[in-house]
């Protein structure tokens, strides 16, 4: 199988905790794609979706789901959104597509965050992929120093502008070993908008997608 069809059938596997759902909660990227494909072909309970970004709002809006300002819906039953990199505590780290602050919104406003991927995304510990971190344009600078004092090696993502219209800072070589403080810590740095560690709001539920089934923790 490839990793395209893993992710598929990670999406297909998460259609199962939907069905019978109203409003759904939608992350961004090449997995959750699927998982909107597959939402498309089972909405007949479905009244929309709250989306997390430019990219899966015109997936979805082009499929004929409705999309709903998370304002106007209170609290989500239910977000699916992929990872980048996923611990076996269910901690996270997400913002490869830069969607990450609109994505942690999501999930925060959500009851059950399903988190779903190949089997490629999971890890010991968090940190090889390189840490995203959204930024106010003028702590750019500042944020990377705070970085390097953290022990990463921070590089601007060259050409990027989120759809918040901030630049990401992707920090490299960081060993995660405790998310949840590191989390904190790095909200805490003035300018930073969002950290990609997402173990506040880590998920309740991961997917992963192997050639030979589909495990759940
Ligand atoms: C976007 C994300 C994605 O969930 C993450 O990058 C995984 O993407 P993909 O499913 O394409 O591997 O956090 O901001």
């Amino acid at each position: 199988m490839t990793q395209d069809e893993l992710k598929r059938k990670t999406a297909e596997a998460a259609i199962e905790y939907v069905k019978d759902v109203a409003i759904v909660g939608v992350g961004t990227g090449s997995t959750v794609n699927h998982f909107i494909d597959c939402l498309a072909e089972n909405k007949s309970y479905l009244e929309g979706a709250v989306s997390s970004s430019e990219m899966t709002t015109e997936r979805l809006k082009k499929l004929g789901i409705p999309v709903l300002d998370l304002n106007s819906v209170g609290e989500l039953e239910v977000y699916v959104d992929g990872a980048d990199e996923i611990n076996p505590h269910k901690q996270l780290i997400k913002g490869g597509g830069g969607a990450l602050t609109r994505e942690k919104i999501v999930a925060a406003a959500s009851r059950k965050f399903i988190c779903i991927a190949d089997q490629s995304k999971q890890v010991d510990i968090l940190g090889k992929f390189p840490l995203p971190i959204e930024v106010i344009p003028m702590a750019q600078s500042y944020v990377a120093r705070e970085m390097v004092k953290l022990g990463g090696q921070p590089e601007l993502r060259e050409g990027f502008t989120s759809d918040n219209g901030n630049p990401i800072i992707d920090v490299h070589n960081m060993d995660i070993l405790d998310p949840l403080e590191l989390e904190k810590t790095i909200n805490n740095i003035a300018g930073v908008v969002t950290v990609g560690i997402f173990a506040i709001h880590k998920a309740d539920l991961v997917l992963i997608a192997t050639e030979d089934e589909i495990i759940s923790f």
